[in-house]
């Protein structure tokens, strides 16, 4: 460097500084960080299987695709209770906790009314968490119903493995709830280990619940082109969407995305400035060639459990009306 060119970074570096905050830069990720991903998103979508097939490892390619898994325990009804399952992977030598997306019948006429808010944590579930910290209150009571049941058989599987890492995976609502556990699930199994992956994650609390996760929990979300789930609800409603967003671009590479709701054009805040310029198609992925929802599960054929499939099905066009309302009220959306 020269003298001149030092002169005037001196002069003019520090003016820069205080008018352009340095943002950590967007970076891409490498062909082997992408891959290392995979065994994750085809978790991620085993949760929107039948518990049954999960059980006997039936539920088509997304069980195929991790054939070292070994289930502990599944549960759920796709309709009122979201599918979830725990398991062991003796080869990624993790505790697995899937959530499924989207559960209709409960979301149903929150989404269309637009008639939810911002709630302080459970205190038996999130004990001593600070009552600033609050989370979309449908997300939480969906959350409560299988807390209690996710966490013994997670008890259960690192009993049985004694492994001290627990790998938490969902997409959409199964996003937000795996993240909702790992932030309570840590508060009951000390000394244990907890890594999340969430796929096209809505925003899920206030500035003060990404704060709290940005500084307790090891956090990945991975989100699709223009979906634009991961935007909603809106900031100017007080949710804030936490770090660790990987953006998967229309070229198909995968960029990390620091902040929270970075908005460079080439992350989700930026890319999916409205609603109307997002493409729900994009929600369900392909996040590196993995489907998310029930498309991709081989399914029993029972009366039951057909009539919930068909619910869950019918929670796309519900999500879909969502985003409809808030265009009709927001668009374009005022993401900062
Ligand atoms: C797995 O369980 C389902 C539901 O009970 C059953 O229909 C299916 O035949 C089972 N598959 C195997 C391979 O055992
Ligand atoms: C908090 O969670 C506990 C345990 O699941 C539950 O029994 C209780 O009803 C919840 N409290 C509220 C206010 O929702
Ligand atoms: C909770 O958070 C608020 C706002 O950040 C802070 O003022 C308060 O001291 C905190 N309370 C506790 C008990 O940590
Ligand atoms: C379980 O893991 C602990 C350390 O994490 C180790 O000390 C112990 O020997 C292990 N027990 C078995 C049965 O492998
Ligand atoms: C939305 O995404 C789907 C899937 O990638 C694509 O086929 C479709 O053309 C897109 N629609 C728009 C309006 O870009
Ligand atoms: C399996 O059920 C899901 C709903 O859970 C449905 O969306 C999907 O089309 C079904 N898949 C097959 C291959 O029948």
């Amino acid at each position: 460097m020269t003298f001149c060119t030092t002169f005037l970074f001196s002069l003019v570096g520090p003016t820069i500084a205080t008018v352009i905050p340095r943002a950590d830069s967007i970076t891409a990720l490498s062909a082997s960080q992408i891959s290392a991903f995979k065994p994750f998103s085809y978790y991620a979508a085993t949760a929107y299987c039948q518990p049954a097939t999960v059980l006997n490892k039936s539920c088509g390619v997304n069980c195929d695709a991790n054939t070292a898994f070994q289930p502990i325990a599944a549960g759920g009804d796709g309709a009122k209770i979201q599918f979830w399952y725990v398991g062991i992977d003796p080869s990624l030598k993790t505790v697995i906790v899937g959530h499924q997306g989207t559960d209709p019948s409960k979301i149903a006429p929150l989404l269309t009314d637009g008639n939810f808010f911002l709630e302080s944590l459970n205190n038996t579930l999130f004990p001593g968490l600070n009552s600033s910290i609050e989370v979309h209150n449908k997300f939480a009571d969906q959350h409560g119903k299988t807390a209690n049941q996710i966490l013994s058989a997670t008890r259960a599987a690192l009993q049985k493995s004694n492994f001290t890492l627990v790998t938490l995976v969902g997409h959409s609502l199964g996003a937000a709830l795996a993240l909702l556990d790992s932030v309570s699930m840590p508060q009951f199994l000390p000394g244990i280990q907890f890594k999340t992956i969430g796929y096209g994650l809505p925003r899920v609390g206030n500035q003060a619940f990404a704060d709290y996760v940005d500084a307790n929990v090891q956090l990945n979300h991975i989100n699709n082109r223009k979906d634009f789930v991961p935007v909603i609800p809106l900031r100017t409603l007080g949710f804030v969407q936490p770090q660790g967003e990987k953006h998967i671009q229309d070229d198909l590479s995968w960029l990390d995305c620091p902040g929270n709701d970075n908005p460079d054009p080439r992350c989700s805040a930026g890319d999916v400035s409205s609603v109307s310029s997002g493409n729900l198609s994009n929600h369900d992925g392909p996040y590196d060639g993995v489907e998310m929802g029930g498309a991709t599960c081989k399914n029993v054929t029972t009366t039951a459990i057909t009539a919930a499939a068909s619910t869950i099905h019918a929670g796309c066009g519900v999500l879909f009306l969502l985003a409809t309302a808030f265009s009709l009220l927001h668009d374009p959306l005022q993401i900062l």
